[in-house]
């Protein structure tokens, strides 16, 4: 393919524009295996990026897109040939390298990760950097010794990519999942469907402001940050942990020592995109295997286009989103 189709993002005059281009390798960074990209997913970030809403991209132009799956088209890499399947979800694509929102990717082999056995290209999309994320966020914890009996999970903006995934997965390895949404009539058809026993309205919330609050959950996966997960420190029962994930309400934090240091409370620090490389091997297996999510045709809510995503990136800023979007990019 000489030429191909790719949504790069430009700045012009400190504003940010998305544009559908044809591109040739040429215009793509170094990297010694070409790709030929079948599916993408959209995550927050990659909203941020398309719509200027955030400071994503490090340098412009550049392919947006932090995750892609497909099939490698030319190798100067040992480990791979033409012909392999395979993904990567972050590891800077769509920030500082060029990214998935493309029909052919030029990326570096060590970020490259074979499709492990057991998942398609559109199952490892669907899953993304929000579900490895989901995931990374559960090894975390279970080193940190969390565990069923020490109560349920709170899990926050549970319908979002992240949080859809996580209920699946702590659902999966016995936890009992509370999901805590922003979002009216989202509870039978959509959360207690992917394994939540409990749905919490995020407004109905007594949040008070004692520095410690009724210990109420054994553990909380948190995608919000801000005032929801300075209240998950104050509510949080003793030797659990917190998974922060996110920043959708907020970058900030307003706590006090007190659950660290009264109830050896953990707040663990969840960074997908610069993954130790074993741990990122082995979260894939997982995935694939004993991790694998039970729930893809709930946690998928729709397929799109290239040419749709600008679109569809305004709806994911303004918080509207239910489980997971896939780029449609190959043909199939
Ligand atoms: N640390 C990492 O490595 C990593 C990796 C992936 C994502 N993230 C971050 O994790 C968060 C979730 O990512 P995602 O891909 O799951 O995003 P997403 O699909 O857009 O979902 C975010 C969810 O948060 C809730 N929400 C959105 N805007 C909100 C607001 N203003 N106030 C309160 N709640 C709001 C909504 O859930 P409800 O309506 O159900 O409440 C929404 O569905 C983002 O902040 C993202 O940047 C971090």
């Amino acid at each position: 393919m000489s030429t191909f189709k790719a949504l790069r993002i430009h700045q012009v005059e400190k504003a940010t524009q998305a544009r559908l281009e044809t591109l040739t390798l040429d215009d793509l960074g170094p990297g010694n295996v070409v790709v030929r990209v079948q599916w993408s997913g959209i995550n927050y970030k990659d909203a941020l990026a398309v719509t200027g809403k955030g400071r994503i991209m490090k340098g412009f132009p550049k392919v947006a897109g932090i995750d892609l799956a497909g099939i490698v088209e030319r190798s100067d890499d040992a480990r791979y040939k033409a012909g392999d399947k395979v993904l990567v979800t972050g590891c800077n694509i769509g920030e500082i390298l060029d990214g998935g929102f493309s029909e052919v990717a030029r990326v570096p082999a060590d970020i490259l990760v074979p499709l492990p056995q057991g998942l398609t290209l559109r199952e490892s999309m669907a899953i993304g950097t929000a579900g490895f994320t989901a995931a990374l966020a559960l090894r975390r914890m279970l080193e940190n010794h969390q565990s069923p009996s020490m109560g349920p999970i709170a899990v926050t903006g549970p319908t979002g990519g992240v949080g859809s995934i996580a209920i699946d997965l702590f659902k999966r390895v016995g936890f009992t999942v509370h999901a805590i949404t922003g979002k009216a009539g989202v509870a039978d058809d959509y959360l207690k469907a992917l394994g939540a026993d409990e749905v919490v309205s995020r407004q109905s919330l007594e949040l008070g402001k004692k520095p410690l609050e009724s210990a109420l959950w054994g553990g909380a996966v948190d995608n919000l940050g801000g005032e929801t997960l300075a209240w998950l420190t104050r509510t949080t029962r003793p030797w659990g942990n917190i998974a922060s994930i996110g920043l959708a309400q907020s970058h900030e934090l307003n706590t006090t020592v007190m659950p660290f240091i009264l109830r050896g409370v953990s707040l663990l620090g969840i960074h997908s995109v610069e993954c130790p490389r074993p741990w990122r091997e082995d979260l894939w297996q997982h995935l694939s295997t004993i991790w694998k999510p039970k729930h893809f045709d709930r946690l998928v809510a729709r397929e799109v286009t290239l040419e749709q995503l600008p679109a569809v990136c305004e709806e994911f800023t303004a918080g509207k989103i239910q489980g997971r979007t896939l780029v449609r990019i190959g043909t199939h």
